[in-house]
C-alpha cells in the first residue's frame, strides 16, 4: 500500500472500528478485510479529486462511514450474492446472459404489473432487465424519468421502493439480474437539493453549477456542445428565484451536479449503494461524460469523470461487492472504450456497433463495420460489450471520422446520407424514422424510430407488399443476429421481438410533444404478445425466429465471452466473423443485403475449414458436395441471410 494511504487508513481505522464493531462483528470483519483490500485504490482516486480541499480528511471518513453503514445495512441474501459474484467474477459473459429493456409503464404498467408478467420474460429467455427510471420525477416533462427528484424513492404511479426491492429478489429467483439508471449528471430542479437551492441555501448551491451572471457561462459555452438544442440553446438556464444561472446540459429541469464538491461525491455514493442494497445488481452510469467540466473544454470525458467512476467502483468492491456498472457514453469510439475496465466500468453499451450496423443495412456495404469492429471491439478481460440494435435514444452517427476516412469516406456527407436515409428521404429508402434535434447551424441531427420501423417494416405493412414485409422481417432478425452472436451481453428493446412499428400518437402529450424519441417508445402491445407463438403471423415470424437465435446460442458455450476475430470473406457486402474456443469454431455470416450473395470456396476452406457445417441458425448440415461440383461454387447466401457455421 501506498504509504500516505496506509498512514491514512491506520488514523481512521480505530475510529471507525470503534463505531461499527460493537453493532456487528462479522459485518465489520469482512468490512475490514475488503477495505484493506481496496483502500489504496480509494485512497489514491479521492486524492487526485479532492486532495486539495482543507478539508479532505472529513470526506475522506465521511465517505468511509457511509460505506460501512451500507454493508451493516446489506442483507444476508445479498452478501450472500457479493460471495457468489466473487467466486465467479465471469458470470455476466456467459451465452446464456440475455438483456431486456423497458419502460415500466409502457411494459406492464407498474410494478405489481411487471411481477404479473415474469412468464414472459423468462419465456423469452432474459437473464438481465433494464427497466428504464422508475424514481421520483417531477409530474409533466421529466425526459422520461431521466430528471430524478429522489433516488431513494419510487413514482407512486409505480410503486414503492420496497415493492422494488421485493421485484428484485423475485427476479434473481427467476435467474434475472435487475439493471436500473444511476442519473448521475444530473437532478430534477424538484430534487431535495435542488429546493433547497432554490431557497437559497448555499450549501445546496454548491450541489450544483450556478452563475450570478453571463460571465463563467459565456466562457464555458465555448466550448460546450448543445446536446438538446431545441429545447434551449446553450447549456445554462436562467432561474430568476435565485437570479441565477444554473449548468442544464440536457434539459432545463435537469441540474447538473457539481463533482468538484466532494459533498456531492460522497452523497451520490449514498445513493448508489442504497440502492445496491435494494437489490439492484447493475447500474446504468447515465450519461457518464458529462460529469466533470473544465473551463476551457468540452467538458465532456474529462480524466476526472473516470476517477470519480473509479472512486465508485472501489466502493462498491467495498460494500457492495456484486454491483456492476454499465457505461453510457454514447460518444466517439475512443472515447467509449475508455469507461470500460474491470476498476471503473465493467459493461458499457456499444454505440459504434449499434450504429454501424444501420450504416451497413442502407449502404448494404460491411466495410466500415468490418473495419471498425476488427479494430475496435477488443475490451479489457472482466469486462463485455452490451450490445443493442435500438434505445430508448435517437440513433447518433458515432463512428470515427478517421476510420471513414481511411475507407474514402467523408463523415459529415456520410452522417447526412445516413440521416436522410432513415428520415426516408432518400429515394429507394425502406426506412421510416423521425429527425430528432436537427440543428440548422451545424447541420448535425440524429435519427428516431422503432428498429421495425427503420428496418422497413412500416413502409412494408404500409404498402401491403408481402415481399417487403419478408426482407423487413430478415433485417430485424438479422441486426438481432449480430447482436447475439459476436460477443458480449445483448440487449433486446422489449417490444422488437413482435415488431413494435412507430408510434405517432406522442405529439398529443404536451409532455413529450418536443421530443420525436417518444415515437419509438411505443406502449408495449400484450394483444399482439398473444400471437407469438404463431409461426403463421408476423409476430410468429420475428419472436420465433429471435427465440430460435436465442436458443442456439444458449446451447453453445462458443458463444461465450468476448473474443472474436473479423474475417474477410472476399464479398463486401457480407459481414463475416470466427468465433473460437478451445472445443469449437464458428463461422458467422451475414449478407447485409437484398440480393443473393456467393462465398467462394478457397474463403470458405480457409475461414469455414472445409465444405461441411453445422448451420446453427438454421438447425441444418450444409455439405457442399466436391463431386458434383458444389464445392467449386461456393456457398449462397439467400436475402439478409446470416448463417452461424459449426466448422467440424
Ligand atoms: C441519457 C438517457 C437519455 C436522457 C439523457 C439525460 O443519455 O439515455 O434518455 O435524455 O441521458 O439524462
Ligand atoms: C445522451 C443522450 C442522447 C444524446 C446524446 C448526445 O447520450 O442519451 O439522446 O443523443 O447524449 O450525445
Amino acid at each position: 500500500m501506498d504509504r500516505d494511504a496506509e498512514r491514512s487508513l491506520e488514523r481512521l481505522l480505530p475510529r471507525l472500528r470503534a463505531r461499527y464493531e460493537p453493532r456487528d462483528l462479522t459485518a465489520w470483519a469482512t468490512f475490514g478485510v475488503r477495505l484493506a483490500a481496496h483502500f489504496d485504490r480509494l485512497f489514491g482516486l479521492l486524492r487526485r479529486l479532492y486532495g486539495g480541499q482543507y478539508d479532505f480528511f472529513y470526506h475522506l471518513e465521511r465517505v468511509l462511514e457511509s460505506a460501512a453503514e451500507s454493508w451493516l445495512e446489506r442483507s444476508p441474501e445479498l452478501k450472500a450474492l457479493d460471495a457468489r459474484r466473487e467466486a465467479d467474477p465471469h458470470w455476466f459473459q456467459s451465452q446464456r446472459m440475455l438483456g431486456g429493456v423497458c419502460y415500466l409503464d409502457r411494459f406492464a404498467g407498474d410494478l405489481a404489473g411487471l411481477r404479473a408478467r415474469l412468464q414472459y420474460l423468462t419465456e423469452l429467455g432474459l437473464t438481465y432487465l433494464h427497466l428504464m427510471p422508475v424514481f421520483r420525477a417531477p409530474a409533466g416533462e421529466n425526459d422520461g424519468g431521466y430528471a430524478v427528484s429522489s433516488y431513494r424513492e419510487v413514482d407512486p404511479r409505480l410503486g414503492s421502493m420496497a415493492q422494488l426491492a421485493d421485484l428484485a429478489a423475485d427476479l434473481r429467483q427467476h435467474g434475472i439480474s435487475l439493471v436500473l439508471d444511476f442519473v448521475i449528471n444530473h437532478t430534477s430542479d424538484e430534487h431535495t437539493w435542488a429546493s433547497r437551492a432554490l431557497a437559497g441555501d448555499p450549501d445546496y448551491q454548491d450541489y450544483y453549477w450556478m452563475f450570478s451572471d453571463r460571465q463563467m457561462p459565456d466562457a464555458y459555452e465555448k466550448n460546450l456542445r448543445e446536446v438538446f438544442p431545441d429545447e434551449h440553446p446553450g447549456s445554462f438556464t436562467f432561474r430568476p428565484e435565485i437570479a441565477r444561472w444554473v449548468w442544464t446540459t440536457f434539459h432545463t429541469f435537469q441540474w447538473d451536479l457539481n463533482y468538484r464538491n466532494p459533498e456531492v461525491f460522497r452523497r451520490m455514493a449514498e445513493e448508489m449503494l442504497f440502492l445496491a442494497n435494494q437489490g439492484v445488481e447493475v447500474l446504468r452510469l447515465d450519461a457518464v461524460a458529462f460529469i466533470w467540466k473544465e473551463l476551457g473544454t468540452s467538458c465532456e470525458g474529462l480524466p476526472e469523470a473516470h476517477l470519480v467512476v473509479q472512486a465508485w467502483n472501489a466502493l462498491a468492491r467495498i460494500a457492495a461487492p456484486s454491483l456492476l456498472f454499465k457505461s453510457e457514453a454514447i460518444v466517439h469510439p475512443d472515447e467509449v472504450v475508455k469507461y470500460v475496465h474491470p476498476d471503473e466500468a465493467q459493461l458499457s453499451y456499444n454505440p459504434l456497433l449499434m450504429a454501424l450496423l444501420w450504416e451497413t443495412l442502407a449502404t448494404r456495404e460491411v466495410r466500415l463495420l468490418a473495419d471498425s469492429m476488427r479494430s475496435r471491439f477488443r475490451l479489457p478481460q472482466d469486462c463485455a460489450w452490451v450490445n443493442y440494435v435500438r434505445s430508448h435514444d435517437d440513433i447518433g452517427w458515432t463512428f470515427s471520422d478517421e476510420d471513414a476516412a481511411a475507407l474514402g469516406i467523408r463523415g459529415f456527407d456520410h452522417r447526412r446520407f445516413l440521416n436522410d436515409f432513415y428520415f426516408g428521404r432518400f429515394p429507394g429508402s425502406f426506412a421510416r424514422g423521425l429527425p430528432f434535434q436537427e440543428n440548422p447551424k451545424t447541420g448535425d441531427a440524429r435519427v428516431s424510430g422503432t428498429a421495425a420501423s427503420l428496418a422497413g417494416l412500416e413502409k412494408a405493412l404500409h404498402e401491403e407488399a408481402p415481399e417487403a414485409v419478408e426482407l423487413a422481417v430478415r433485417r430485424i432478425l438479422l441486426l438481432y443476429g449480430v447482436v447475439l452472436g459476436i460477443g458480449g451481453l445483448p440487449l433486446i428493446y422489449l417490444g422488437d421481438e413482435l415488431g413494435t412499428l412507430n408510434d405517432y400518437g406522442y405529439g398529443a402529450n404536451h409532455a413529450e410533444a418536443g421530443d420525436s424519441r417518444w415515437v419509438h417508445r411505443a406502449r408495449f402491445d400484450w394483444k399482439r404478445a398473444e400471437w407469438r407463438n404463431h409461426p403463421s403471423t408476423l409476430e410468429g415470424r420475428i419472436y420465433g425466429g429471435l427465440h430460435r437465435l436465442v436458443e442456439a446460442r444458449t446451447n453453445c458455450p462458443t458463444f461465450a465471452g468476448g473474443a472474436m476475430e473479423v474475417v474477410d470473406i472476399g464479398n463486401s457486402h457480407v459481414f463475416a466473423y470466427v468465433r473460437q474456443d478451445a472445443g469449437a469454431r464458428i463461422l458467422a455470416l451475414h449478407n447485409m443485403t437484398e440480393h443473393e450473395q456467393l462465398i467462394a470456396p478457397n474463403e470458405l476452406r480457409l475461414h469455414g475449414l472445409g465444405y461441411t457445417w453445422r448451420d446453427l441458425v438454421a438447425d441444418e448440415t450444409v455439405a457442399l458436395d466436391p463431386r458434383t461440383g458444389e464445392a467449386n461454387v461456393g456457398l449462397t447466401l439467400a436475402p439478409y441471410q446470416m448463417r452461424w457455421l459449426l466448422c467440424a
